[in-house]
C-alpha cells in the first residue's frame, strides 16, 4: 500500500486535547525527509485565528514560535516545496483570506489561480504573497461569508479550481473543526482516542495513530476531536474505513517502498501531471516567466549544459529542438564546457539543467555565460536554488523532492520541460508542418500511459535475476532511443556496480562488437517504426555472437518480439519521442530491481553524492 505520491508540501494537523502546535511542530518534524523551504503553524484561539510562518528550517520556525508563542488545540501545519513564488516568509502557509475568517495549508498546484487573482482584484481583494494558495484562501473565505459550514464552504470553493491539491481550513468560529480536501494530492487522515489528526504522509500520524484513512479523490473530511465525517463532492455521506498500519516509521517514509528510489519510480504519473500542471490550454503551452516572443524569434543555436542524467535530459532536448524546430543544439558536460573556451553566438541561448540546482560545475558554467552575455535559462527541480537564481529566466520541473542519489523521476520531468520549451518556441515561430495541438492532447495522457507502463514491474523482477551476473551491458538504440539508453546505462552502472556500454546501435560495428560473447547482455531501446529493421539487424548481430537480447518496446509489428530473447513491451502514444521518454521507465526498473537482487545499497551507492557541490 503507498500513499506517497510525488507530492511537494507537508502538511499537519491536529484537533484533542493536547497542545496542538506541538503536535503539529512534530508532525512536520516527522515529514522532513520530504524536503522544504519554508514552515508555518495556525491554531484557533478565541474566535480569532493566530498563525506563525518563517521561511527555511524547522528550526527557524522553532525560533520564531519562542518569539512569538501561540497555543491552542486545534492546530494546522505545513512545510513548503516552493512552486509558484520563491521560498519567504510572506509565501510561507499557512494563508489567511483577506478578512482572515479561514486560514488553511496546501499542497499542489491551482492552474487558474491568476484567472481567480484577477476576478477578485477587480472585487478589491488585495493579496500579500505570490502564491496560489492565498487565492484559494481568498476563494474560501468568500464562499463562507456567504452563510453556511466550513464544509459546505470548501465544497463550492473547489469548484471553481482547476489543478491538483489538497487543502486543509480552519476558520475563526466553528471552535474545533478542521476541513480538509483532497484532489489528486495526497492526505490521510488519523483516527485517535479523543483526538483526530492528518498529514499528507503517514509517518506524521503513526506516534499518534495507527487507525488511518486514505483520502478519496474528490472527497472532503471534516474533523472534530470526536468525530471524523467524510462527504464526496456532492456533500454526500461516505463510510469512514480505517486501516491499520503496520509499517515501522522508516517504512512508512519511503510510503511501503523499500527503497526512495523505487518510490520516486513510480511518482513519475504523479510528476507528470505536476509538471504539466498550469501548462497546457485546449491546444496550446503556457511557460510562466519566459522571454519575450522577439527573443525566441532572434535566438540562433541552443547549448544545453549539464551534468550525469540531467545531461542524458540534455540530449532528448537537442533531439527535439532538432527534429521539430530545425534549431541547431549542442549538449556540454558542464565540467567540459567551463573549462572548453566553448564559442558562443551571441544570439546563443544557454540552458542550464540540474535537479539540485547547485552542482558546482554548471553553475561554473552559467557564470561563464553571464560574464559573455549569453542568455541564460535554467531547468531545475529545487526553487531558491542557486542555478535557479543566478538564471536570466528559470522553468520549475516541479518533479517534488527527490532523495535518492539515482535520479529518476527528475529526468522525466528535465525532458519534459524541454519538451514544452520545444513547443512553446514552435508556438512562437510557427513552425510549419507542426501541430501543438496534437502534442497537447497526447501530453495530457502520458501520465496514463507511464501508469501502465508502471505494471511491467514483475516482468522487470523476473529478469533481473536472470540478468543480475552480467558481466557487461550493452545500452543500444537508434536516435532518442540511444539517448534514453545513456540514461539506463547510468541506473544501471550506479547501482548495480554493472560496467555498461551505451552507445548508437550504429555504432556497435566499429569496434565495441569485439566486447560481446557468451554471458554478455544488450539492452534495446526500441520505440521509433522507421528504424525497427535497421534494430533487427542490430539485435542479431548481438546474437550471433552468443549475447542475450533484452528489449525494451512499443513495436507493434511484432518484428523486435520476434527478433530478441526477452522483451518489455509497452502501448504505444502517437510521437515516438513520448514513447523513447516511456521507455526509460523499464530501464530503471529493471536497474533498481538488479541492484536489489545483488544486494546492493540503492539510494546510497558508493562512492555518489546526491548533489555535487565540488568540482
Ligand atoms: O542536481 P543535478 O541535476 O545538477 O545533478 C547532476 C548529476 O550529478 C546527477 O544527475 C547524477 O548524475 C544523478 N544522481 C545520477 O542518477
Amino acid at each position: 500500500m503507498s500513499y506517497s505520491n510525488g507530492d511537494m508540501c507537508g502538511i499537519a494537523g491536529y484537533v484533542g486535547e493536547r497542545n496542538g502546535v506541538e503536535v503539529a511542530y512534530d508532525q512536520l518534524k516527522r515529514l522532513e525527509y520530504r524536503g522544504y523551504d519554508s514552515a508555518g503553524i495556525a491554531v484557533q484561539v478565541d474566535g480569532r485565528l493566530d498563525l506563525v510562518k518563517k521561511a527555511g528550517t524547522l528550526n527557524m520556525l522553532a525560533k520564531e514560535l519562542e518569539l512569538h508563542p501561540i497555543t491552542g488545540t486545534c492546530a494546522i501545519g505545513h512545510s513548503r516545496w516552493a512552486t509558484h513564488g520563491g521560498p519567504t516568509d510572506l509565501n510561507a502557509h499557512p494563508h489567511f483570506d483577506g478578512e482572515q475568517d479561514v486560514v488553511l495549508v496546501h499542497n499542489g498546484i491551482i492552474e487558474n489561480y491568476l484567472e481567480l487573482k484577477e476576478e477578485l482584484m477587480q472585487k478589491g481583494h488585495t493579496f500579500l504573497s505570490q502564491t496560489d494558495t492565498e487565492v484559494a484562501a481568498h476563494v474560501i473565505g468568500e464562499e463562507y461569508r456567504k452563510g453556511g459550514t466550513l464544509l459546505e464552504a470548501v465544497r463550492h470553493a473547489v469548484r471553481r479550481f482547476r489543478g491538483a491539491y489538497a487543502f486543509v481550513v480552519m476558520s475563526k468560529s466553528e471552535i474545533g473543526t478542521i476541513v480538509a480536501v483532497r484532489n489528486a494530492s495526497p492526505l490521510v487522515l488519523g483516527l485517535g482516542q479523543g483526538e483526530n489528526l492528518l498529514a499528507s504522509d503517514i509517518p506524521a500520524l503513526l506516534p499518534y495513530t495507527r487507525q488511518v484513512v486514505a483520502m478519496e479523490e474528490g472527497h472532503l473530511a471534516e474533523l472534530k476531536k470526536d468525530s471524523l465525517r467524510i462527504v464526496d463532492g456532492d456533500g454526500r455521506d461516505v463510510p469512514v474505513r480505517p486501516q491499520i498500519i503496520e509499517w515501522d516509521v522508516a517504512a512508512a517514509e519511503r510510503g511501503g517502498y523499500e527503497h526512495f528510489m523505487l518510490k520516486e519510480i513510480h511518482e513519475q504519473p504523479q510528476v507528470i501531471r505536476q509538471c504539466l500542471a498550469g501548462r497546457l490550454t485546449e491546444d496550446r503551452v503556457f511557460l510562466e516567466n519566459i522571454f519575450s516572443d522577439t527573443v525566441w524569434n532572434e535566438i540562433d543555436r541552443v547549448n544545453i549544459i549539464a551534468c550525469g542524467t540531467a545531461f542524458h535530459a540534455g540530449l532528448m532536448g537537442k533531439h527535439l529542438f532538432e527534429k521539430l524546430l530545425r534549431l541547431p543544439t549542442d549538449v556540454y558536460f558542464s565540467s567540459e564546457f567551463r573549462y572548453g573556451d566553448p564559442v558562443l553566438s551571441p544570439k546563443s541561448l544557454a540552458v542550464f539543467v540540474s535537479q539540485s540546482g547547485e552542482t558546482a560545475d554548471t553553475l561554473a558554467a552559467l557564470r561563464l555565460c553571464k560574464s559573455r552575455r549569453i542568455r541564460t535559462l535554467g531547468i531545475v527541480n529545487v526553487v531558491g536554488s542557486s542555478i535557479a537564481r543566478e538564471c536570466d529566466r528559470t522553468i520549475f520541473t516541479q518533479a517534488g523532492p527527490e532523495i535518492s542519489v539515482a535520479s529518476t523521476k527528475a529526468y522525466t520531468a528535465q525532458v519534459l520541460v524541454l519538451s514544452l520549451l520545444a513547443l512553446h518556441i514552435a508556438q512562437v515561430q510557427e513552425t510549419p508542418g507542426l501541430r501543438v495541438a496534437d502534442w497537447v492532447e497526447e501530453l495530457r495522457l502520458l501520465s496514463d500511459h507511464a501508469q501502465t507502463v508502471l505494471t511491467l514491474e514483475p516482468e522487470t523482477v523476473k529478469l533481473a535475476e536472470q540478468l543480475k551476473n552480467m558481466p557487461l551491458c550493452f545500452f543500444l538504440g537508434r536516435g532518442a532511443d540511444a539517448y534514453v539508453g545513456y540514461e539506463g546505462a547510468l541506473k544501471l552502472k550506479e547501482i548495480a556496480y554493472i560496467p555498461t556500454q551505451e552507445s548508437p546501435a550504429g555504432e556497435m560495428k566499429h569496434g565495441p562488437l569485439a566486447l560481446v560473447e557468451a554471458g554478455v547482455g544488450a539492452i534495446f531501446g526500441a520505440t521509433d517504426p522507421s528504424t525497427v529493421d535497421k534494430v533487427v539487424s542490430n539485435i542479431k548481430e548481438i546474437q550471433a555472437r552468443a549475447g542475450t537480447v533484452l528489449s525494451i518496446t512499443s513495436d507493434t509489428s511484432g518484428a523486435i518480439r520476434k527478433a530478441s530473447d526477452h522483451t518489455l513491451e509497452f502501448q504505444p502514444t502517437r510521437f515516438d519521442f513520448l514513447n523513447a521518454l516511456l521507455s526509460v521507465i523499464p530501464m530503471q526498473l529493471l536497474a533498481y530491481h538488479i541492484a536489489n537482487a545483488k544486494g546492493c545499497s540503492i539510494d546510497q551507492p558508493r562512492n555518489l553524492a546526491k548533489s555535487v557541490t565540488v568540482e
